[in-house]
């Protein structure tokens, strides 16, 4: 899907209350109590060949644990699960793309690596990330980097699907078939 079909695809969706709860034993992050809203964006796969290279990019080992915000069916954190044997954590805040992504991870037998939330990825803890992926909105980028920058550690991996963060200048950018992916690093801290 290119950037004009994701963006005209957006015009033609509805704002249907989405209401849930995430499933018993699964983490929940900063969401008791709140009544989750409907998504900013709508739910558009990355295609596989731009997942890898998302993954590529990120540098993804077993060592890391990988936090898709906004996570549709899964694909992301279950591909770093399966090729690379990370933990991953994805919130999205469509119930029906976390029952989708939890059944995608069974059929991929990752459940022991991967866990999907429904929650508002605004409000929601990504502390524990080392690596986190997006394909959000460049205004939604724009809006969750404060968030990136105060809650990740220094060094953590950000990588985003074809939308950029404005004046903060990504590592690398990458074109794959016709699709962008960028990384950026956490800064050091400021004193
Ligand atoms: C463009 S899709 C990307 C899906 C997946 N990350 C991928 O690259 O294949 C965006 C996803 O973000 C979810 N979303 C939108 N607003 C959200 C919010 N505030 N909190 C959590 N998820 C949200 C949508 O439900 C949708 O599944």
């Amino acid at each position: 899907m290119k950037r004009r079909q994701f963006l005209a695809g957006l015009t033609a969706f509805g704002t249907a209350p989405l209401l849930g709860a995430a499933g018993q034993g699964d983490i929940v992050l900063a969401q008791a109590g709140a009544e989750l809203r409907g998504p900013d964006v709508i739910y558009v796969p990355t295609p596989d060949g731009v997942v890898d290279r998302m993954l590529e990019l990120a540098q993804v080992t077993a060592k890391d644990t990988v936090y898709d915000l906004g996570s549709g069916d899964g694909r992301i954190v279950i591909a770093a699960a399966r090729k690379y044997g990370a933990r991953g954590v994805g919130i999205d805040i469509d119930p029906e793309r976390i029952k989708e992504a939890r059944a995608n991870a069974k059929a991929a037998g990752v459940t022991d690596k991967v866990n999907f939330v429904q929650a508002d990825l605004f409000k929601s803890d990504i502390s524990q990330a080392t690596v986190v992926t997006i394909y959000l909105l460049t205004d939604l980028n724009l809006k969750l980097r404060p968030k990136l920058l105060k809650e990740l550690a220094p060094g953590t991996r950000v990588v985003s699907h074809a939308f950029g963060m404005g004046d903060w200048k990504p590592e690398r950018t990458e074109s794959i078939n016709g699709y962008t992916v960028y990384l950026w690093r956490i800064p050091p801290r400021k004193e």
